[in-house]
């Protein structure tokens, strides 16, 4: 971050004010950081807070009021290395999409040579609106990063999806997004493949509100989508409900329910893969019959569930599995891991597989580390000491690059 320039578009949102920690961190970060905010936004944060955070004036109009000075929005699109836009309305987004270029902050967009990001910020009517939706799909077909929050944060609406995201999670983004940026420049080792990526847990609904479910939480099926993406893969990831969002542009998100409909996306998106990574903690089981209303228990002494077999999404693509085609299981075992692992290996045809036991502390589910050991189908066998899951995804795809044709 340090060095870079940033142009932070600010639109008039309730929102506003979290622009000021925003701009803290990245100039915490050693960023400059130029301010372009819309008439309305000055309705709701002053410029004198902005320019004294950012050491800068803060750009709205076309002309400086004082001296008549003419605002270069093609200078600005030229000087940044990425405009943000955080907060960005309903309207602002909907004048981006449709190239309205009726202010300071949308000729600046649109002049912008630098990647664009931005958090949206409304109600949630506004953000479910047929209207809304449809200007954050154009925008993302051209390039723009929508940081917005988790499916998995739709509680209310006062902490929903409308809501803007927090200016950490908004810097953090950026600062990835540069961090990648560096990364690719030397390291591009995954240029041109495609690779599918399953993440997550399944959740097998026994009723209207119940389901059967685990505790993964995403992170160790995201980090390795992210490192793939850092190096020049096309990822596809199929990824059960999760509160985590990918971030890197070339992720492709397909976001799944249960086994069944994760089975179906794998397969489908397999066939064009040249390597998939089966890191989904996938339900074994699911009820034979999901009751459409929540089950009472009223008049009940007890319950039985009958469950039936899921498909084994990994052993099904290991019998599709053609020659130019690489497959990464993982296991996640409690006893005997070892064994479990060389026989999952096995028995789902796999290149390889990531062994993980909940025995050891700080591996496995939901944690930010994990720790594992590779066992290969040549019988090889690699242990890492534990590490961050970014770390473990960066050690997984150096095991698995060498083995792509
Ligand atoms: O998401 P996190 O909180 O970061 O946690 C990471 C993790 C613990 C989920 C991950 O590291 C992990 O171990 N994933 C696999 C979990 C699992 O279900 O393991 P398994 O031993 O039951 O399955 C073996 C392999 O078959 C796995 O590659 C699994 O994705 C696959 N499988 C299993 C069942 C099924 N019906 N279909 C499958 O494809």
């Amino acid at each position: 971050m340090k060095n870079k320039h940033i142009v932070l578009g600010i639109t008039g949102s309730i929102a506003a004010y979290k622009a000021c920690s925003l701009i803290r961190l990245f100039v915490k970060a050693g960023a400059e950081v130029q301010v372009v905010i819309t008439p309305a936004g000055k309705e709701f944060i002053t410029p004198v807070t902005l320019s004294a955070l950012t050491g800068k004036p803060v750009v709205s109009e076309f002309f400086a009021a004082n001296d008549g000075t003419w605002h270069s929005h093609v200078d600005l699109g030229l000087w940044a290395d990425a405009m943000v836009i955080a907060p960005a309305t309903a309207s602002t987004l909907g004048k981006m999409a449709h190239g309205i270029a009726d202010n300071m902050l949308l000729t600046t967009y649109m002049s912008m040579k630098a990647p664009v990001f931005v958090a949206p910020a409304m109600d949630l009517d506004m953000y479910r609106h047929p209207a809304t939706t449809a200007n954050l799909d154009t925008l993302r077909s051209r390039g723009v990063q929508v940081i917005e929050a988790a499916d998995g944060e739709l509680a209310s609406h006062l902490c929903g999806k409308g809501r803007m995201q927090e200016p950490e999670y908004i810097f953090d983004v950026v600062d990835r997004f540069f961090h990648h940026q560096e990364h690719e420049a030397t390291l591009q080792d995954l240029a041109g493949k495609r690779v599918l990526i399953t993440a997550g847990p399944t959740h097998e609904h026994i009723d209207a509100v119940r389901y059967i479910g685990n505790c993964s939480s995403g992170k160790m099926g995201l980090a390795l989508a992210e490192d793939c993406a850092a190096r020049g893969a096309e990822v596809q990831l199929v990824c059960g409900p999760v509160s985590l969002q990918p971030k890197h542009p070339a992720i492709h998100t397909t976001w799944v329910t249960s086994a069944a409909e994760m089975h179906e996306a794998a397969t489908r998106l397999f066939a064009t893969a040249h390597a998939a990574i089966l890191c989904a903690a996938v339900a074994d089981f699911t009820p034979a019959h999901t009751a459409v209303q929540k089950i009472k228990r009223e008049g009940k002494a007890g319950m039985t569930l009958e469950l039936v077999p899921t498909p084994d999404i990994a052993a099904s693509l290991g019998a599709l599995k053609q020659p130019w085609q690489r497959m990464v299981g993982f296991a996640l075992e409690t006893d005997n891991e070892l064994q479990h692992a060389a026989d999952k290996l096995k028995r789902k045809n796999l290149d390889f597989i990531v062994l993980n036991s909940l025995r050891d502390e700080g591996a496995g589910f939901a944690c930010d580390t994990n720790k594992v050991t590779l066992l290969y189908a040549d019988g090889r066998q690699q242990a890492y000491p534990l590490k961050s899951k970014t770390e473990v995804a960066q050690d997984i795809i150096d095991a698995l690059c060498p083995l792509l044709p």
